[in-house]
């Protein structure tokens, strides 16, 4: 049985800022990720703010929201078998500090709100996130 699944990847801006998209794409390249869609975008406060609903009760959500649409990010669907859980691992917890070595975070993140990269945590939250960003 074919266990093939899409999953939404973002690099945040901090990675975006530091040029290191192309090396972080290379990463998912490496591990066995196609990457089927990529753009670079700036989005809106108001579509961060969407994007991260599910955080809405978090005392962290406006902070997150505000960053994440304070400068250029490219979101990308990956693909590849388990992709979801494939790609967790490669971006390691989420915060930096915790992560193992190996893992992207753990090389490039900065602290929790900067940590480079976010992935679907679920294949519902990949379908849903796929489409609120490549919607045709
Ligand atoms: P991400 O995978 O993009 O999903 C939500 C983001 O909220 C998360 O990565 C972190 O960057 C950010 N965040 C900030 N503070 C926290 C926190 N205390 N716990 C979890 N996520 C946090």
């Amino acid at each position: 049985m074919s266990n093939i699944e899409q999953t939404l990847s973002i690099i945040k801006p901090d990675a975006v800022e530091r040029n290191l998209d192309i090396e972080i794409k290379e990463i998912f390249k490496n591990n066995g990720f196609l990457i089927l869609k990529e753009k670079k975008i700036q989005i809106e406060k108001s579509e961060a703010e969407k994007f991260y609903k599910v955080h809405e009760i978090k005392p962290f959500y406006k902070d997150l929201c505000a960053y994440l649409s304070s400068g250029p990010i490219v979101v990308m669907v990956l693909e590849k078998a388990n992709a979801v859980i494939a790609n967790r691992e490669l971006m390691g917890s989420t915060d930096p500090k915790d992560a193992k070595e190996g893992t992207i975070r753990k090389k490039y993140g900065i602290s929790i709100d900067k940590n480079s990269v976010h992935g679907s945590d679920s294949l519902d939250n990949a379908i849903i996130e796929i489409d609120f960003f490549f919607k045709d």
